[in-house]
This record gives structure tokens, C-alpha cells and sequence, in this order.
């Protein structure tokens, strides 16, 4: 065979390699409104970035006279972000339904084998019905191979999952131990057993939706981090995570091209507290005034909404924000928000991403189920994320910093650089009401006028307590600022921790109450 002829069968044997399981899944495949798993690359990568590994690989466990089918479901390679290398593997419906099989393993370990040594991130894009029942325990050593290369990359570089299609059994368990899980509403399913499984166990009737559709684990689980509209929306929004992620643990996280001043001032943050400690405000108001652009990647937006979590740029450092919400509960911490903001913690502190704390907590949520629940390991997750992180850690307490939160929310005793309050905070073992509550007790009852007995002793308690110069006097605060120079002296504090060495002690692995 002459070379012409050669590089012509190699031609035609790409090309058939791009056509998965054929014309006809690939339609039905569009018809269910989801792209295939090629032009979902396209759309993640920079444009003709992709290059691909294993096209050629096949199934091993062929019957006799069963076709191959080139590259076995699974389309992997790398390509680049704004011109950073990521590997990618990206799971194709229209092979046996992108069930996982002993080569298709093996090239989803190849990928993130590579991505480990060269120090990139992994993204997978999932569409999968699980083990490839045919292949039986093979298959099922290779979910093991997987989870274990997930488990060793865990904090050496990011792993991202977009689960674009109804991911069941072996195929959940990866994205669950990655970074992030994005999903699309309307075609994104996630459970360990599906509808009928559950039905035939506990006579339960559940839709795929109800039981493990996007908004559910946007907002009832917790297992997923961003839900999107569309698969475009999706793929855009995994490359935008990138504008404040490093490529691993070593690298510093990228900077941000926005040109918002570093000196800029606001003064509409002095009015942002209202007068009364009761009433409610949206902490995103102060986000939004202090960073660059106001811009803020939000994690788990729908999950745990009495605490933010997201990405932002602030004089050009990337970021961690972590922030009570007090528009949503008060901004108590219960489960959800304890353990949203421990896991976001402990990703930023893997990456090198600094810290920044906006504090207004009343305190933890009181209440049985919350108890039994088991707040207290729960909570205990946050504080051991915030103690553990040796990343730069900076706090603002807006308004109230009580109890056991004031210890947990990044405060200095559990080594925060930079902690600041506004003359609005009140910093105490407990709020007024309560505290009078308890402590004169039999005073009120036994007074003519009970209410203006509490008002009066209420009133004795804010001027002696509730305010920032007790914790400043003692430093545990550095200073107290006007609410105007909030974001300048944020800058000013991540220039001066740019060098920070922290070190936790040699151990094997610390034990966080899980
Ligand atoms: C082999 C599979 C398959 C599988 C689907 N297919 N799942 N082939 N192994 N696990 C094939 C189908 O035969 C079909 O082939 C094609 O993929 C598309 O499947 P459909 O059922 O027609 O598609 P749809 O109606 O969209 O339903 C998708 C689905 C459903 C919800 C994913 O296929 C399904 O329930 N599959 C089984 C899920 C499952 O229980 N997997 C095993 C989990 S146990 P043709 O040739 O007709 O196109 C597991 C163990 C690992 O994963 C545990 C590790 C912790």
C-alpha cells in the first residue's frame, strides 16, 4: 500500500471514529436537545485547541463478528482554556449509551494520569448509563480505577464535572469526589438508582426530575454546584471558573483583567446596615460594592442561602468570598450553610485562593431537627476548614459577630491575618434580647413593668457589649474602619500576605468530622 493510500485509510478511519454509534443516536442525541459529545468540546475549549488521544482504542470484550467501534465512548484528549492546558474526557450517549467499559476506563485514567504530572486541571463531561453491563466486573474495576485517580488528585489539580445527560450508578460517584458538579435543567439526571429501582424497593413514585434532576440537586442535596438553562450556558460558564482558578496546587491563581481601581471608595457602604439590628440586608449589596466590577462567580447559589460562597477578583487577586447572608435566615449558620462553606474553604485553601470573610451571624441555628441533624459536626466542619486553611484569611464583621460564630468565621484566634470591623458590629457572647433574657431573669418577673425592665437593661447591654471596641482593645480585631474604605484596605491587606508562609504540622491527614 503506497503512503497516499495509507493516509487515506487513516482518513476514513478518523472520520468513522467521529461518527460514535451513528447517524441515527446522533439525532436522537440532538433531539433530546443535547449536543454530542465532539461538539461539546468545541464549545468548551479555544477554538481548534482540541487534540485527541486514543481515537483509535476499542472495546475489549468484543463478541465474535461484533464491529469496533472506534474510540469505545469516550472522546478524551486536552486543549486549552484563554490558552491554558486542560485535559478533558467527554462521555458519548450514542455509544451503549456511554456506559463505561474496561478501555473506556482506561483512557479516562490515561487523561487524568497526564493532567496530574502536567500539573492541569481535569474537566469530565458526563452522559453515561453507568457500567457497561456487558463487560460485568471489568467495568466495574474501572470505576474503581477512576475514583481511586480521583481521590490522588484531590487538591493537586482541579477536577470540574458537567453532568449533560442521566448519569446513574459508577457515573456519579467521580463528579461526587470532584471540585465542582455543573448541571443543565431539563437534561442532567443524577442517582444511584433511578425511578424504577426505587420504585420496585420502597414503592415510591418519583419522576427522573423530582428524584435527581438539576434544581433538585441544586437545592435540595447539595450535590451540585452551578445549574444552567442550557449545555452552552454550561460549557461558557465552566471556562469563566477558570478566570480565578489556578491550573494546581502550586501555581498562583490567575489575575483578573478588570480595571476597577484599588483605591476606590464607596461611600453608599455606610449605608447598607440598617440602624435597627433586626432588620434584614443583602449582603450581595456589599459584594457587589467592594469587588472588582462587582463581579461574583457564586457557588451553590440555591443551596444553603444563609451563607455566599463564590469567586471574585478584588485589585486583581483572585479570591474566596465567604459571607453570612442576613438576608436569608438572619445569616444563622445551620447544616447546609456549614457544610457549603466548608467544602468552598477547603478548595480555595487547596488552590491558593486567599480568603476574604464578610461577617454577620447571629449565631448557629437553634432547634431540634437541627440538633439531630448534627449541627454540631456539621458546624465543627467549618470551624476545622477555617483553622486548617494556611491561604491568607481576611475578615470585615459588618454587623454581628456572637457566640460560637464569631470563633468560627475566620476570627483571629484561628489564625485570621486581617480582621476588621465596621463601627456597626457587635461582637458577644450572645445577642441583647437573649442575654438579658438569662441573666436577669428574675429581675423582670418580679418587676412592676416587665418590658421596660428588658428594654431598659436591653439598652445597658448594647452600650456595655454590643459593639467592635471590646474585641479591638483586646486585638483580636486589627482595627475598625469606615464601611467607604472597605475594598482599599482589603487590597492593601492581600499585597501585604502575598508572601505568606503558613504551615499546618506534619501528619499523615487531619481527621475533619465528616
Ligand atoms: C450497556 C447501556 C447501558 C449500560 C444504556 N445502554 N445503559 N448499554 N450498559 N449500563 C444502552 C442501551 O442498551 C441503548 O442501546 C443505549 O444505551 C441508550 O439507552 P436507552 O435506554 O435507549 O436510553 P434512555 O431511554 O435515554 O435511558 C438512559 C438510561 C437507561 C436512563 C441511562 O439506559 C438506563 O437506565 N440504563 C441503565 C442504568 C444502570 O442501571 N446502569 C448500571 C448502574 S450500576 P441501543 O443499542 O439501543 O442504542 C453501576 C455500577 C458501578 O454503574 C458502581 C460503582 C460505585
Amino acid at each position: 500500500m503506497s503512503m497516499t493510500e495509507k493516509l487515506a485509510l487513516l482518513e476514513r478511519r478518523r472520520a468513522e471514529a467521529e461518527l460514535g454509534g451513528g447517524a441515527a443516536r446522533l439525532k436522537a442525541q440532538h433531539e433530546k436537545g443535547k449536543l454530542s459529545a465532539r461538539e461539546r468540546l468545541d464549545i468548551l475549549l479555544d477554538e481548534g485547541s482540541f487534540v485527541e488521544i486514543d481515537r483509535f482504542v476499542v472495546s475489549r470484550s468484543l463478541e465474535e463478528g461484533q464491529a469496533p467501534i472506534y474510540g469505545d465512548g469516550v472522546v478524551t484528549g486536552y486543549g486549552r482554556i484563554e490558552g491554558r492546558i486542560v485535559y478533558v474526557f467527554s462521555q458519548d450517549f450514542t455509544v451503549y449509551g456511554g456506559s463505561l467499559s474496561e478501555s473506556f476506563a482506561a483512557k479516562i485514567c490515561k487523561v487524568m494520569d497526564l493532567a496530574v504530572r502536567n500539573g492541569a486541571p481535569v474537566i469530565g463531561l458526563n452522559d453515561s448509563g453507568g457500567a457497561r453491563i456487558q463487560e460485568g466486573v471489568v467495568s466495574l474495576g474501572g470505576y474503581a480505577d477512576i475514583f481511586l485517580r480521583n481521590v490522588m488528585a484531590s487538591g493537586v489539580v482541579p477536577q470540574i464535572s458537567a453532568i449533560l445527560g442521566p448519569c446513574a450508578g459508577g457515573a456519579v460517584y467521580s463528579p461526587a469526589i470532584t471540585d465542582f458538579t455543573y448541571m443543565v435543567r431539563g437534561t442532567s439526571y443524577m442517582f444511584v438508582t433511578g425511578p424504577n429501582v426505587v420504585k420496585t424497593v420502597t414503592h415510591e413514585d418519583v419522576t427522573m426530575e423530582q428524584l435527581g434532576g438539576a434544581d433538585t440537586h441544586a437545592s435540595v442535596s447539595g450535590v451540585s454546584h452551578f445549574t444552567h438553562d442550557s449545555e452552552l450556558g454550561c460549557l461558557q460558564a465552566i471556562r469563566d471558573l477558570f478566570r480565578y482558578v489556578p491550573s494546581n496546587n502550586i501555581d498562583s491563581p490567575p489575575r483578573g483583567a478588570g480595571t476597577d481601581p484599588r483605591d476606590r471608595r464607596d461611600d453608599s457602604l455606610r449605608d447598607v446596615v440598617p440602624e435597627n439590628p433586626n432588620k434584614p440586608y443583602d449582603m450581595r449589596d456589599v459584594l457587589r460594592l467592594v469587588v472588582d466590577d462587582g463581579e461574583l462567580y457564586e457557588v451553590q447559589p440555591d443551596f444553603g442561602g444563609n451563607i455566599l460562597c463564590g469567586f471574585a477578583h478584588l485589585g486583581g487577586y483572585s479570591v474566596g468570598i465567604v459571607a453570612n447572608q442576613p438576608a436569608v435566615l438572619a445569616g444563622v449558620l445551620d447544616i447546609n450553610a456549614s457544610v457549603k462553606a466548608a467544602r468552598f474553604i477547603r478548595f480555595c485553601d487547596a488552590f491558593n485562593i486567599p480568603l476574604v470573610t464578610f461577617e454577620d451571624v447571629p449565631g448557629f441555628l437553634p432547634g431540634v431537627a437541627q440538633e439531630h441533624g448534627g449541627i454540631i459536626k456539621h458546624g465543627a466542619k467549618l470551624l476545622f476548614a477555617y483553622a486548617e486553611a494556611t491561604v491568607p484569611k481576611l475578615t470585615v464583621i459588618t454587623r454581628k459577630a456572637y457566640g460560637g460564630a464569631y470563633d468560627v468565621m475566620s476570627s483571629k484566634h484561628i489564625r485570621g491575618d486581617y480582621n476588621v470591623a465596621w463601627p456597626s458590629a457587635e461582637i458577644a457572647v450572645m445577642g441583647p434580647k437573649g442575654a438579658v433574657e438569662i441573666l436577669y431573669r428574675k429581675e423582670i418577673a418580679e418587676s412592676d413593668d416587665p418590658v421596660a425592665a428588658t428594654d431598659a437593661r436591653i439598652e445597658e447591654y448594647r452600650l456595655k457589649f454590643a459593639h467592635p471596641y471590646i474585641a479591638a482593645g483586646r486585638g483580636y480585631l486589627d482595627d475598625i474602619i469606615d464601611p467607604s474604605d472597605t475594598r482599599p484596605r482589603l487590597i492593601d491587606a492581600l499585597d501585604t500576605l502575598q508572601g505568606k508562609r503558613d504551615q499546618n504540622p506534619p501528619r499523615k491527614h487531619g481527621n475533619i468530622p465528616l
